[in-house]
């Protein structure tokens, strides 16, 4: 889908019509311009109040039909996103055409075109009917135009993501993977490494290789480097990119698998972001880093008690094999601290206890310090992101000493479990300033409703780019 920017005399012929009512405010005052009063009669007979998600579609002299979508009486802009993603599912035609944002509410083109966006987004490479939305562009009238393009582009890159973690596992080994990703990052101005399983074994990523071990498909490391001329900071990014986690040796039952082709997630956020934020040519540099691999059962799998060695950082004892992100993130976190970068922040789908903690919709932030945590926060609400802060609490530093090796990975007790992660991977994370951002609960939605679609979200990207964002203007 499309969005475009459209005059407030757009020519509204066969085209479905989103308007916005507010309670309170005149519901429509601002559509007036262009599509004449609607009947605020016509309305009320209809049994329309605007409330939240409500819509109604009436018929109009210039246009098929006007759905009009109601945004409650609290209209924000969180609300209005969301009725742009609701709205845009019932359109019945090619082209839509969007009043909502001349509501007054602080970027409410951003709302729309990322709800709309979003919202109207279908993975349907599989599918063989025809039974895809109707909608194909959606005119902002009187958008504001910066707001659109800023918005189109985070949309696009969300996108990105949710493409790349909706496809099978069958169809994405770390190979395929790793070669979508250097496709995507062509013509933007970024250096695409890719490390293949001999470059791993010399670079003797040790854990990495653990976790691979158990699988035909050769493990992968994607290195984007985007440095643009006169750039002063860095960032380090790194994601989890489990091809398919099946758990390993400590297998996963076959309900907690079912969704497990999400496990790259945090790598496919990242890769996202950085060729986002290169598009942008934003004034930072950035080094993306994602381990590729699977984490299957193979004869050689890694074994319960096996210890690995990590490229830098204490070795680690194995005693559960599903707890395998955080074996390849401690790799890639080794390598990401070669840069020196300012910043570093990892992206995962770590832990089932994060998503215990905080639901299916909020995403969890660690952080080195409270003010690198406030930071990522501050970037997920510009960027309508949730995010939480919970505790990098060291007192669970003693519960993954190993009788055998310097750390094991699992501290045996299933409470806290995302927090003695985060104090897992803060072994590996360096001196400098760290985020670690668990994305297990909200990389994937459950339902449709809003800007999410069921299956990936996508969720990450827009942060990290409001997150470098804000990070180029301070310098
Ligand atoms: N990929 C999973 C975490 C996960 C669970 C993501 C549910 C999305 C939805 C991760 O590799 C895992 O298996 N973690 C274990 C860790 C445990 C063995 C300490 C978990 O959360 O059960
Ligand atoms: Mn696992
Ligand atoms: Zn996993």
């Amino acid at each position: 889908m499309e969005t475009r920017t459209a005059t407030p005399d757009v020519d509204l012929e066969g085209a479905t019509l989103i308007a916005g009512a507010l309670e309170g405010l005149d519901p429509i005052s601002g559509s007036e311009e262009a599509v004449g009063a609607l009947d605020r009669t016509v309305l009320e007979a209809a049994g329309f109040e605007g409330k939240t998600g409500q819509t109604i579609t009436l018929p109009h002299a210039d246009a098929e039909a006007v759905l009009v979508v109601g945004l409650g009486d609290e209209a924000s802009f969180d609300s209005l996103k969301a009725a742009s993603g609701n709205a845009i599912r019932k359109v019945k035609t090619a082209r839509a055409v969007s009043l909502l944002a001349l509501v007054d509410i602080d970027g409410a083109t951003k709302a729309v075109v990322e709800g709309s966006l979003l919202g109207g987004y279908q993975f349907r490479t599989y599918k063989t009917d025809d039974e895809g939305l109707a909608a194909e562009t959606v005119d902002v009238v009187g958008a504001d135009e910066d707001e659109l393009s800023g918005a189109v582009h985070a949309a696009e890159m969300t996108i990105l993501a949710r493409d790349w973690v909706n496809t099978p596992a069958k169809d994405q080994s770390p190979e395929t993977f790793a070669r979508l990703i250097a496709t995507a990052a062509e013509g933007s101005n970024v250096e695409v490494e890719i490390w293949d399983k001999p470059r791993i074994e010399e670079e003797k990523l040790g854990a990495l290789l653990g976790v691979a071990a158990g699988s035909d498909r050769d493990p992968r490391l994607v290195i984007l480097e985007y440095r643009p001329e006169g750039a002063d900071k860095h960032i380090a990014l790194v994601g989890k990119g489990i091809t398919f986690d099946s758990g390993g040796l400590s297998l996963k039952a076959a309900n907690f698998m079912e969704e497990m082709k999400d496990d790259m997630s945090g790598a496919a956020a990242v890769m996202a972001a950085t060729i986002g934020i290169a598009r942008l040519r934003l004034p930072l540099n950035i080094t993306a880093i994602a381990p590729l691999t699977d984490n299957a059962v193979g004869g050689d799998a890694t074994r319960p008690g096996d210890v690995l060695r990590p490229v830098d950082g204490p070795t680690i004892e194995v005693l559960n094999t599903d707890a395998e992100g955080r074996l390849i993130l401690a790799d890639a976190l080794g390598l990401a601290k070669r840069y020196e970068p300012d910043l570093t922040i990892d992206v995962a789908t770590l832990t089932g206890a994060a998503a215990v903690a905080l639901g299916k919709q909020v995403a969890a932030v660690f952080g080195s310090d409270t003010d690198v945590a406030a930071q990522v926060l501050d970037a997920a609400s510009r960027a309508g992101e949730e995010f939480w802060e919970l505790p990098l609490f060291k007192g669970y530093r003693k519960s993954i000493d190993s009788n055998v090796a310097d750390i094991k990975n699992i501290s045996g007790s299933r409470y806290g479990g995302a927090i003695v992660a985060a104090v897992f991977l803060a072994e590996y994370a360096g001196d400098g300033p760290w985020a670690h951002l668990d994305i297990a609960g909200p990389a994937r939605r459950e339902e449709t409703s809003g800007e999410f679609v069921k299956g990936a979200s996508g969720v990450g990207v827009r942060t990290l780019i409001e997150l470098a964002k804000g990070m180029a203007q301070t310098g």
